[in-house]
C-alpha cells in the first residue's frame, strides 16, 4: 500500500511557469490513493486556470482568501486542520519570501501559516533569481522552521537560460511527500550500503558478471535514506539512477568494491551487503582481446577479496547486515554465512522463487538475526523488503545501545 493512500495532500500552486505542471501532480498523487485539495495563489491563477485544477482533483479549488463564498466551504482554516501533509510546487521566488516573513495575505500563506502539518516546498525560477542570496536565505528560513525543500533540477529553463530552476517531475515530489510522512527514525545514521553485479575483466571486451539489477540495494538506499539517514551507496555497474539524497561511489570490480567500502566503513554505523560480488575472477585477465581458435577454452580463476570477512575487524558498534542469495537450502545456508561472517542480520534470499530475486520488482525473503529470530516476509515490493530490514536494523541499534548503556 502507498503511504500516501487516503492522506490528504494539499497542493499549494505558486505563480511560476511551472505551474502547468500541477495537473500532473494532482493526477499522480490520485493514482496512488491520496486525497487531493488544491489551493492557488492568485498569480498562478495567469498561468492555469482554477477550473484546470477542480477537473483534475475532482475538487473546487480554494482561490480566493476573501471570498464568503469559498470560505464557507474550503477556507484557510479548514484546508490547513484537513491537510496531513502540503506541498508547495511550483514555490515562487515571491511565495517563498512571504512564507519565510510568516504573511497570510493569500489562501496559499494563510493555509500554510495555520497548518502543523509537513510541508514540503519545491522552488522553481529563473537560475539567477535561484542563486540570489535573498532567495537562499529564506530558503534558509523554510529549512529552519522544518520545511522539506526540494532542490530544483539542472536543465534549459523556460526563461531561455540554462542552470538550476525546474520543477522536479511528479516521481520525485511523490517520494519527497512520501518522505515527509516518514518517521525519522535513522536521522544521525550513516548507513552504507552496496549494491549491484560486478564485472571482472576477462579481456578488453568480455567480462565475467552476474544477473544483479542492484534494484533490491538500491531500494535499501533510497528507503534508508527517506528514514533520515545519511545514505553512501557503493554500486556495481547497473541501470539505475543514482538515488536523490544519496551519495553514489561507482565501482566496477570486486576489488574497487572492497577499496570503497574500506574507505567508508569508519564513518558509518550500519553496513548492508546487498552486492551480487563475484567470487572468482581470471587470474590473469589479457590485454588484448582473446581470438576464437580452439575448440575448448579454459579460463583460470581465482577467489576474490571477502568483502563481509575484511569488515570483521573493523565492525566496533556497527550493526552488519548481509544478504545470501541462494538457490538450495537457503535458510541452512545463510545461517552458516551468518554465523561465519559474523553478521548482525542476514537476508535469506531464495533467487530461484516466482518473483522473487533477479531483476524483478518484488522479493521474498527470511530475516535472520544473531539470536536465532527468524521472519518470513512473503512476496513484498523491494521497496517494502528493505524497509522491514531497516526496522530490524533500527529496532537492533537501540538493543545494542541498551546494552552499552546496562555495562557501563
Ligand atoms: C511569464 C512569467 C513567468 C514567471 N515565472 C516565474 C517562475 O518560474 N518562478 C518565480 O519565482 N517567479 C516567476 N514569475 C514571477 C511571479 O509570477 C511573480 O513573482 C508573482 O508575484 C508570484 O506570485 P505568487 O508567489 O503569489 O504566486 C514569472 C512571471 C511571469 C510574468
Amino acid at each position: 500500500m502507498h503511504a500516501l493512500k487516503e492522506k490528504n495532500v494539499l497542493i499549494c500552486v505558486g505563480g511560476g511557469i511551472a505551474a502547468y505542471k500541477a495537473p500532473e501532480l494532482v493526477r499522480r498523487l490520485l493514482d496512488v490513493g491520496a486525497l487531493v485539495q488544491v489551493a492557488m495563489t492568485k498569480a498562478a491563477q495567469a498561468f492555469i486556470t482554477p477550473l484546470t485544477l477542480q477537473a483534475v482533483s475532482r475538487r473546487p479549488v480554494a482561490s480566493d482568501l476573501l471570498d464568503p463564498g469559498e470560505d464557507a466551504t474550503i477556507g484557510h482554516i479548514d484546508l490547513a486542520d484537513r491537510a496531513d501533509v502540503i506541498i508547495v510546487a511550483p514555490a515562487t521566488a515571491d511565495l517563498i519570501a512571504r512564507m519565510a516573513q510568516g504573511r497570510a495575505d493569500d489562501i496559499v500563506t494563510a493555509a500554510l501559516l495555520a497548518s502543523r502539518a509537513p510541508v514540503v516546498v519545491s522552488p522553481a525560477m529563473n537560475s539567477n533569481m535561484w542563486a540570489h542570496p535573498a532567495v537562499t536565505a529564506n530558503v534558509d528560513t523554510l529549512r529552519s522552521y522544518g520545511h522539506r525543500i526540494v532542490a530544483p533540477d539542472r536543465g534549459e529553463l523556460a526563461c531561455g537560460h540554462e542552470g538550476e530552476g525546474r520543477m522536479p517531475d511528479a516521481d520525485v515530489l511523490i517520494a519527497e511527500l512520501t518522505a515527509a510522512l516518514t518517521p525519522q527514525d535513522l536521522t544521525g545514521t550513516t548507513v552504507l550500503v552496496s549494491a549491484g553485479p560486478t564485472r571482472e575483466p576477462v579481456d578488453p571486451v568480455r567480462v565475467l558478471t552476474n544477473r544483479s539489477s542492484g534494484r533490491m540495494g538500491y531500494a535499501v538506499a533510497e528507503c534508508a535514506a527517506r528514514r533520515g539517514a545519511n545514505v553512501i551507496l557503493v554500486s556495481g555497474p547497473t541501470n539505475l539512477a543514482s538515488p536523490r539524497h544519496c551519495r553514489t561511489i561507482p565501482v566496477e570490480t570486486a576489488a574497487e568494491m572492497q577499496t570503497a567500502i574500506r574507505d567508508h566503513v569508519i564513518a558509518s554505523d550500519v553496513v548492508v551487503m546487498v552486492a551480487a560480488v563475484a567470487d572468482y575472477r581470471p587470474v590473469s585477465p589479457k590485454n588484448s582481446k582473446i581470438k576464437k581458435n580452439d575448440d575448448e577454452f579454459v579460463l583460470r580463476l581465482e577467489k576474490t577479496e571477502d568483502i563481509l570477512a575484511g569488515l570483521r575487524a573493523a565492525r566496533g558498534e556497527r550493526i552488519l547486515v548481509g544478504f545470501a542469495a541462494e538457490t538450495d537450502n537457503v535458510v541452512a545456508n545463510a545461517k552458516s554465512k551468518l554465523q561465519r561472517k559474523q553478521l548482525d542480520l542476514i537476508v535469506a534470499n531464495d533467487v530461484s522463487a516466482d518473483g522473487a530475486g533477479f531483476d524483478v520488482a518484488t522479493n521474498s525473503a527470511t530475516l535472520i538475526d544473531r539470536e536465532g529470530g527468524e521472519t518470513e516476509t512473503g512476496l513484498v515490493s523491494k521497496h517494502d523488503l528493505a524497509d522491514k530490514i531497516l526496522d530490524r536494523v533500527v529496532a537492533l541499534r537501540s538493543d545494542r545501545r541498551g546494552a552499552i548503556r546496562e555495562a557501563k
